[in-house]
């Protein structure tokens, strides 16, 4: 503002002397300013140097961990045993703008460029929440559902406005750019950041994104989705080679970030830790040029994953363009590398372009005055009313549920009273406060059994003190184990109405999660239900077991022991009203799984390629079971799962009818119209999901794919909806590796619409006439093995 006034005297004063030499003279002198100038002006007034340090971020802080000591500045940073490279001094030498963000970009204040600000994570804004011990002002974040839930709404209005109250956190606390959401492909069951992920499928993971970004977006801050790609992962997630083939590329693990990326252009793609084909992600050239942003067009620019990669020179000729969180010795490389030819300084310039056209977009160039108030209680209630429709009602024999005869609830299970509202590491939020289910179930009036409450209360903070405490950010203590109700559960059956039982799981960056205690139940969980069952159904009544998990469980051996099964996922900080919002029928359960539950381990077509080899140490996976992934797999194999994709219930019943293609024969588009009507007794919504099953010429397809997908609005009993769907020629293509190419088949393709993957209501076909190539793409990404992929 100062520079470009005293440019315009300057200029004023000149011209009224009708003096031009001394105009061009006067402009020559003054620095140019990204406010005054343009990106390309202030690039060419660049220092290489400063070139350097915007494109490398301004280095780590531990949160609550004081600065290293001057002469220990340039060593690893030690946080309990756990070694992070030596930070950039100006990391601590700075004074932050957001204590407990997660890193920030190098101001140059000679060029008027300020510094940036970029914050975790995808489940709300994880910053410190009390500054300097002042605990008269806090700032806590809201926790929301986690994004396998959200997707489980196949929600996306609601998703958007989730990201819509979430991206005001972001900006009335100060931060530029939220380092969320998360897209990776639910790969396998065991990925222990499968909760901070939407899906299997990729149309699911790709449009939950562009809603959520949308949304977040929509408030002027960016964000950052993550992470690119194929990080299915988190064992030596530092270094994993994943060995995957062109096609499960394109058709899976890239899908979502292309749908994502087009329908969104988020400000800013995060490269993954992980190599793909023997290359780190954030030095393939392939992955994040030619394919990210010349073929899909993405015009912001791309972050590294912290830490992620080895060689800054590299990752700057591939296109990944900011190196996070920063290190000296990344600039200095940047710096010898453009004086020794070695990296030209036109790539260096249009990596420093893309910073500086997100950066004048960005609230710390506007000097926007954030408010550290955002309005906590609204968003609240968002979180709240997302958790509750993302919810999934796995099984509801004999209407165990809604709860409303019951008015008096025992409530067994140790995450009941400490309930998880979301995962651990990055994804982790700092909220004020998380409602448990007995606090849920109290406020929506149900009477809970006193005694049993206490006597869980009493156990858990016992065991509490006895917990060992954590090493490292990445250490978890083990969970509690179950309390043993043997002795008191007799009392509780004859006393109470109903039994809830929560199991409850935890899991979060840094490590992938186990078989035993964890995908399956523990001895102490198993037998806790069968007594509960056993008891409460001798006096006839109903047992409810609630999911309060981040990812799949095995629930195929215990289920039948039980009436009922509510997948609550971890909801975020509302999680116990959200939970009794459901339990009570005050809200109809609408979720539907975005993601299988196989029978058993084995059943999943990664078990034998996870975490990688050898097995001790893995440093490397190979995806053999190619672009079979989730239900693409179950159903072209005819292995049945527990709960399949897209399954979920209702207190209600939907009738499905009358679908109708707008033609028998594909030209540009087709559309299908299907209509939903309410058939039972109480209120409620349903999703419509479009499967397509593609003609097999050359090349194996699955059996179906979804290509669409829609939600009701609440439908009263009786009433009835239209929902339509445009089915586009990119929907019938699929990847064709030898013709680098997507491509339609010619024959008769199969629309089938249901409520399930495997409920399929109503079937609709039409005929392509010849093969459309959709698309020819870039040679890109290319095995250096031979994949002995699976086909089916
Ligand atoms: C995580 C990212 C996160 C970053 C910054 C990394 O360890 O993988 O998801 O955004 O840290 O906290």
């Amino acid at each position: 503002m100062r520079t470009s006034y005293k440019l315009s005297l300057a200029l004023m004063l000149s011209c009224a002397a009708g003096n031009f030499h001394t105009i061009v003279q006067a402009q020559s002198k003054q620095v140019p300013q990204l406010r005054a100038n343009n990106v390309k002006q202030i690039i060419a007034a660049m220092t290489l140097e400063e070139k350097s340090k915007l494109v490398v971020g301004m280095g780590f802080k531990m949160p609550g961990m004081p600065p290293p000591s001057k002469d220990k500045m340039n060593e690893p940073i030690d946080i309990g045993g756990f070694k992070l490279p030596p930070s950039d001094p100006d990391a601590y030498n700075i004074p932050e703008k957001v204590p407990g963000a997660a890193g920030r970009t190098h101001g140059i204040p000679r060029l008027g460029i300020p510094s940036m600000t970029v914050s975790d994570g995808p489940a709300g804004l994880r910053i410190e929440p009390i500054r300097n011990g002042d605990k008269s002002k806090t700032y806590y974040a809201t926790a929301f559902p986690v994004a396998t839930l959200l997707a489980s709404s196949w929600d996306t209005e609601l998703v958007n406005r989730v990201g819509i109250a979430f991206g005001n956190e972001v900006r009335e606390y100060g931060v530029d750019i939220l380092l969320a959401p998360g897209l990776n492909i639910h790969r396998n069951p065991l990925g222990g950041r499968n909760f901070e992920y939407y899906s299997e499928d990729p149309l699911i993971a790709g449009s939950m994104t562009a809603a959520i970004v949308n949304g977040v977006e929509s408030n002027g801050v960016g964000t950052s989705i993550k992470h690119y790609a194929a990080n299915n992962q988190e064992t030596n997630r530092n270094s994993i080679n994943t060995i995957v083939s062109e096609r499960a590329m394109r058709e899976l693990y890239l899908r979502g970030f292309e749908i994502a990326v087009k329908k969104a252009q988020p400000w800013t793609v995060m490269s993954s830790y992980n190599k793909i084909n023997g290359t780190f992600t954030s030095q393939r050239h392939d992955l994040l040029t030619t394919i990210l942003k010349k073929e899909w067009g993405f015009k912001g620019f791309v972050m590294t994953d912290w830490f992620g990669g080895a060689d800054p020179v590299a990752q700057m000729k591939a296109g990944n363009d900011l190196i996070m969180p920063g290190s000296p010795s990344q600039s200095a490389a940047i710096v010898t590398a453009v004086k020794n030819g070695t990296l030209d300084i036109n790539q260096l310039n249009a990596n420093v372009e893309r910073i500086l056209n997100i950066i004048i977009k960005s609230p710390s160039f506007t000097k926007y005055k954030y408010s550290d108030k955002p309005d906590l209680a609204g968003h609240a209630k968002v979180a709240r009313e997302a958790a509750a429709q993302g919810m999934v009602l796995l099984k509801n024999d004999d209407h165990a549920l809604p709860l409303k005869g019951a008015k008096r609830i025992a409530v067994f299970g140790n995450t009941s009273y400490d309930i998880i509202a979301g995962g651990t590491g990055s994804g982790d939020v700092n909220k004020a406060y998380t409602i448990s289910l007995m606090q849920g179930l109290a406020n929506a009036g149900y009477k809970l059994q006193e005694k049993l409450s206490k006597s869980y209360t009493t156990y858990l903070a016992e065991m509490k003190l006895k917990q060992p405490k954590p090493k490292n950010f990445f250490d978890h203590p083990a969970p509690i184990p179950e309390m043993d109700v043997t002795g008191i559960v007799a009392d509780e059956a004859n006393g109470a109405d109903a039994a809830l039982i929560t199991i409850g799981r935890n899991a979060g960056e840094g490590a992938d999660r186990k078989l035993e205690n964890d995908f399956y139940l523990s001895d102490a969980e198993k037998a806790m239900i069968k007594t509960i069952a056993s008891a409460f159904h001798a006096k006839g009544k109903k047992v409810t077991v609630v999911l309060n998990i981040g990812g799949v469980i095995e629930v195929a051996s215990w289920r039948d022991e039980v009436d009922g099964i509510l997948l609550a996922w971890q909801p975020g900080l509302e999680a116990g009203n959200a939970i009794a919002d459901v339990l009570s029928g005050k809200v109809n359960p609408s979720g539907k799984l975005a993601t299988t539950f196989p029978v058993d381990y084995k059943d999943v077509p990664s078990a034998n390629n996870f975490p990688g080899t050898p097995a001790d140490k893995p440093e490397q996976v190979v995806y053999e079971e190619g672009i079979y992934v989730g239900y693409r797999y179950y159903d072209a194999a005819k292995v049945k799962p527990a709960y399949e994709f897209g399954y979920g219930l209702s207190y209600t019943n939907f009738k499905f009818s009358g679908l109708k293609l707008s033609s028998a024969n594909f030209t540009n588009s087709i559309t299908a119209t299907v209509t939903v009507k309410n058939t039972g007794n109480v209120a409620g919504k349903e999703v419509v999901e479009l499967y397509l099953a593609a003609p097999k010429k050359d090349l194996d397809k699955p059996e179906d794919e979804l290509k669409a997908f829609g939600k009701t609005r609440l439908l009263a009993p009786g009433q009835s909806q239209t929902l339509s769907f445009v089915i586009k020629a990119a929907d019938l293509a699929s990847f064709y590796t030898d013709r680098q190419a997507w491509i339609a088949d010619e024959g008769k393709y199969e629309v089938k619409v249901g409520s399930s993957s495997r409920m399929i209501e109503e079937k609709a076909s039409f005929k392509l006439a010849k093969d459309i190539t959709v698309e020819k793409v870039n040679k890109a990404l290319m095995p250096e093995q031979t994949i002995k992929e699976l086909k089916l």
